[in-house]
Formats: C-alpha cells, structure tokens, sequence
C-alpha cells in the first residue's frame, strides 16, 4: 500500500520565544521535525510533504538534509491545520493510497501507532488518534458514538458538557488521500477561532455517509512542544527512553544518566559507554568497541574493538577501523584511520588518512587550514611518527617511514625514510652554571639599590 505523509510544519512556534522557527529547535542533537520524520519513515513513504510557513527556508533545508525527496509546499498564511492540509492537494492530487497527517512538533508517535490507524483504515474511512489526557487543557475533544467517532470539537468550540470529555485529538489523522484531500476542500471557517480546522473532517465525512473511528495511543506519544519547558522535558524524556533502549540493546553504560544520545545513534552490543560521554547526529560505534568517559562524539564511525577516550573528540568524517586507539585530549575531524593505529595522546588529525598500524606520536598537528583553503595529510602503512611532529598539508609520508620528534615536515616522505626537521642541538658544557651565576648577581645588586 502507498503511503503518503503530510507534516504540518508552518506554525511560528510563538512561545519558544525565538528567532527560530519551532520545528528547527534540536531535541536528540537533531532539528524537531526529524522526529515526526523518523516515525513516518519506517512505514516506508512514497511521498513526503512538509508544510512550511515561518522560516520556510530553513525548514525546507532542514526536511532536506533528512529526505532529499521530502516535497515542501508552502503555506504562507497560516490559516488553520485543514488549510495547511489543503496545501498539500496540488502535490498529491494523483496520489494513490493512505495519506497520514503528522505534527512536525510532535516527536514522539510511534511507527507501531501510526500503523495500527493503517491497519484500522479497513474499519473506517478516516482514523483520529486519540489519548486520554490527563489534563485535557485546550486539546481538541473526540466525541464518540458508540465505538465511532462523530466528530471532534475543539474547545474554543465546545459546550461544557462537550470539554468535560477527556478523550483528546493528538492531531495525527489518516484517511484514503483522495478522501482527505476532497474533505479538506470543502472546509469552512465559521468557528471560534475562524480557521479552517482539519479536525472538522470528521463531521463532514460523516455527512457523507462515511465512517470515522479512533486509533488510542498513550499521552507521552502524542506530547507536542509548544515552549522552552516542554522542549527541556521533552529533551529529558527522549534521554531517558534512549539510555534504557541502549541498555536493552545489550550496550554498558556504566552511567546512564550521564550519557547523551542523538536520535540516530547506532551502538552495537556489547559496546562499553563509560561516564559523561555525549553523541552529536550521525554515529555509529560497532559491537564491543569502548567510549571511555568524558568523550564528544559527532557524525563518526567507531569500528568493533576500538578504544575512544577518555576526553576524545571525534568531529564529522572520522572513520576508526577495527582496534583503532584514541587516547585522551585528541580530536580527529574528516579522517581516516586504518586498523590497528594508534593515537594515544594530545593531537589533531584534521583531513588526514592513517596507514594501518601507524603509530601517531604525543601532540601531532596535521596543519589541514592555510587560512583560505584545507589540504589533506596522507600517512602510509607501520609509520612512525614521532611526537610533536607538525606535519603541514598537503604533505605524505610513506609506509614505513619516520618522522624525528619535534619536526616541521612540509615536504613529502618517501617510504622507509626518515625525516629530521628541526634545528640540529648545540650542546655548550658548563653555560648552565655559569649563566644562573650571572643571573644571581644581577638580582643580588637590584636589591641592595
Ligand atoms: C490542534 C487540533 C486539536 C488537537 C491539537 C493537538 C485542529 C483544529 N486542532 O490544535 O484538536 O487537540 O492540535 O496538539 O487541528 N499548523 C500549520 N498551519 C496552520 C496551523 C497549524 O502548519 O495554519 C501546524 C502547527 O505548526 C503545528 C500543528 O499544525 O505543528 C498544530 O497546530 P496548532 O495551532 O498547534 O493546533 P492546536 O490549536 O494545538
Ligand atoms: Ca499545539
């Protein structure tokens, strides 16, 4: 079955209180709207529709960097959730199949939920999500009839008898997309707030003799973020379902609630996580490689039996193979370190690839930046570079070769060779004495002055 999704997306977002559109704001080291992204990914998509109003650029980009064949349509007036909907009709007039209507501020649906309402299509021609809230506060109110659903008032809208309902509209809604599209049509905004409410559909397929049931999830799924507070909770809760995910999965966390992941972080079994380790996007550690504490991770691949930290940085492109050792206060950006190297202590590798076995001396400096463009740094297989060695890009060594500690190296190695670049050592017996001699005495007379 086809599926298309729509994720309403245009909304300021007026309590975050920022520049920022709302969807853009991280939670799990990503923007928001990959969130609702994520879920929908996993019923596999044919067509992705982001509705974008408010910063509609910056979303755009974003749904990119996600999806590259996420469709934006935009909304530039937000005139209610059904508009924005409707926005969508130009792009999926053909579409065959289910469409399914997400919050791109509501990260925490399910993909099971969201395929119990595909499965419970069979039943209805339109499927609501609901919950049971436990503070109903303003949500909109799911009125049955019997197990089917007659119609959802919002509670600008609502009687009192109506707002005493606790059965709450999550806002997630699914429906044949031709069915959703031509109720969309037909909406009006004579209510309370004079928009065109998405949640009227319900009524109007109704009247046309169509059936409308409901989908329960649980509160915490459908928890939209419309504040600071929220996002922080919302942040809070998103850590601690992925700390006990990460343990199920069979990882060691020696201090769970120390560690911090991402939405897309991948860790293998029998991988050790040690205290106070955070995971930017895009990382992935094999099974039984070691983060040691205090380690930032960031768009990075950590490869079975290697040993990261404590106080490692890895930034965008490290790739560590198999038995890879980054020790303490190293930080390694786009780089490629073959098997078995070693990297113990102080240094940066910037643009660089690493021969396997090479073994990188204390506080080696790939000098990658000239002030307007990067080079690269390539080192060959079992080199040996010693520490403190600056090596200024572009620049090679071979397979086997060394570099003197201290040295600047800026031109290439051949293999086997070594490299002394540095001043040769002047050694003068005695001056040592003889100077702080000379030194006292200066101090001696500054005093009696
Ligand atoms: C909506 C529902 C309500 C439900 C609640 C759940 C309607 C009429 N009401 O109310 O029943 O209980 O969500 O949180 O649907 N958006 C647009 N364009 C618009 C308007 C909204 O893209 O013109 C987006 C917003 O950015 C947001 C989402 O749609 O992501 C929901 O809009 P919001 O204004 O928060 O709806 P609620 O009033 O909360
Ligand atoms: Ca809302």
């Amino acid at each position: 079955m086809q599926v298309s999704l729509i994720i309403l997306a245009a909304g300021q977002g007026t309590r975050m209180n920022s520049d920022l559109p709302k969807v853009l704001h991280p939670l799990g080291g990503v923007p928001l709207l990959h969130h609702a992204m994520t879920t929908g990914r996993a019923l596999d998509p044919a067509r992705t529709v982001v509705v974008a109003g408010h910063g509609a650029e910056a979303v755009a980009a974003a749904a990119h960097a996600f999806d590259d064949t996420a469709e934006i349509v935009l909304q530039a007036e937000q005139l209610g959730t059904g508009h924005a909907v409707a926005q969508a009709a130009p792009l999926l007039a053909d579409a065959p199949g289910e469409a399914i209507v997400l919050y791109g501020d509501t990260p925490f649906i399910r993909a099971e939920t969201l395929q119990a309402m595909l499965d419970a299509r069979t039943r209805h021609a339109v499927v609501v999500l609901g919950f049971h809230a436990r503070d109903p506060g303003r949500y909109g109110r799911l009125i049955l009839n019997g197990d089917a659903l007659d119609r959802i008032t919002e509670w600008k809208d609502a009687t009192s008898a109506e707002r005493a309902v606790t059965l709450c509209n999550s806002g997630v809604i699914c429906a044949e997309t031709r069915t959703l599209l031509s109720l969309v049509a037909s909406l009006e905004n004579a209510n309370a707030a004079g928009e065109y409410y998405l949640t009227d559909i319900v009524a109007l397929a109704r009247a046309r003799g169509l059936s409308a049931g409901v989908v329960i999830c649980d509160e915490d799924e459908t928890l939209g973020i419309n504040s600071r507070p929220q996002l922080a909770g919302a942040e809070a809760a998103f850590q601690s379902r992925a700390r006990a995910a990460a343990l199920e999965d069979g990882v060691t966390l020696t201090a769970p609630e120390t560690v911090f992941f991402a939405l897309d972080t991948v860790i293998g079994r029998d991988a050790t996580v040690g205290p106070n380790v955070v995971f930017g996007p895009g990382v992935t550690v094999e099974s039984g490689a070691e983060i040691r504490a205090f380690c930032h991770l960031e768009g990075c691949h950590i490869s079975r039996g290697a040993t990261v930290g404590p106080f490692a940085r890895l930034r965008p492109g490290a790739e560590l193979a198999e038995d890879v050792h980054v020790g303490n206060f190293v930080e390694i950006k786009n780089a490629i370190l073959d098997e078995g190297v070693k990297v113990g202590h102080l240094t940066y590798l910037g643009d660089a690839n690493i021969g396997e076995h090479t073994n990188i001396g204390a506080g080696t400096v790939t000098c990658n930046y000239d002030g307007v463009m990067k080079h690269r740094t390539v080192i060959g297989k079992r080199a040996f570079i010693g520490s403190d060695t600056m090596l200024v890009a572009p620049v090679t060594v071979g397979d086997g070769a060394l570099t003197a500690s201290g040295s600047v190296i800026t031109e290439d190695v051949p293999p086997e060779a070594i490299a002394i670049a540095r001043a040769r050592q002047v050694v003068k017996p005695g001056l040592a004495t003889r100077l702080f001699e000379k030194l006292r005495a200066v101090k001696a007379a500054k005093k009696k002055d």
